[in-house]
């Protein structure tokens, strides 16, 4: 197999592809898109982070006061939304407007919110448009709820990350510059959790494990062992 952004090539149908696509979902803050950000890295793929699209809609619906928009109103702000993701440098980047949001995306504020708005059809199928083109080619690591089970459902490699919520919790603290204390985990614990129960509730495109996906908990694992493991099966898989 040859390694490397070409790899995965092979009989006929593969023309014009830039190598396999990985799946990485999982529930919240469990690590997949530090751990998919390095994979893409050592494999020479793109990194496209799907959450980033749907904290992309909920940011812009909380900017322009749509958030919570009837079905009509939310359809069509949604339909209009100037949204797209630009391949920069190994990472797709979400483009709203001419512009990039950066921490923005991530705050609690949208975090609160983002399941809701994820779970509205005209959200999902805007997103589902711009990751299938961004990674018709291959050579792709995706990370999401449902990127081996609706989006990319033919990926050569699905992996699906868990962790305690506690150990999540700790970790999310860490990325918001706080120290983990017990109260202030049990308090994000609860956060992830619920946002976690709104993923797997929904209609449409449910936080599940896909049947064939390979399960790693990191719990105990520290980061490169995760990414080592993956880029190895990813190997395996023709990468
Ligand atoms: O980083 P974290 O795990 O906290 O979340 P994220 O990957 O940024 O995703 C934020 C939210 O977007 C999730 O809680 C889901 O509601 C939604 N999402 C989704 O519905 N489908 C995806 N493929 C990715 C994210």
């Amino acid at each position: 197999m040859s390694p490397g952004p070409a790899g995965g090539g092979g009989p006929d149908g593969d023309h014009g592809r830039h190598g396999i696509r990985v799946a990485i979902d999982g529930p919240a803050a469990s690590g997949k898109s530090t751990t998919a950000r390095a994979v893409a890295e050592r494999l020479g793929y793109a990194h496209l982070n799907s959450g980033l699209l749907y904290r992309a809609i909920t940011w812009a619906g909380l900017e322009g006061g749509w958030v919570d928009a009837g079905p009509d109103e939310f359809a069509r702000r949604v339909g209009e939304l100037d949204l797209e993701l630009r391949r920069r440098n190994g990472e797709f980047v979400v483009v709203v407007a001419d512009r990039r949001p950066g921490g923005e995306l991530t705050t609690r504020a949208v975090s609160r919110r983002v399941s809701d708005v994820a779970a509205r059809e005209p959200a999902r199928t805007r997103a589902l448009e711009e990751l299938r083109e961004a990674g018709r080619r291959g050579g792709v690591v995706c990370d999401g709820r449902d990127i081996g089970t609706v989006v990319f459902p033919d990926a050569e490699l699905k992996v699906y990350l868990v962790a305690t919520a506690e150990e999540r919790a700790r970790r999310r603290l860490l990325d918001y510059d706080e120290t983990p204390t017990e109260e202030r985990i049990a308090a994000e614990a609860e956060r992830l959790r619920a946002r976690d129960e709104k993923d797997a509730g929904r209609e449409l495109a449910p936080l599940r494990k896909p049947d064939d996906a390979v399960e790693i908990d990191t719990t105990d694992l520290r980061p490169g062992e995760v990414v080592d493991s993956i880029v190895e099966l990813a190997r395996e898989r023709g990468a």
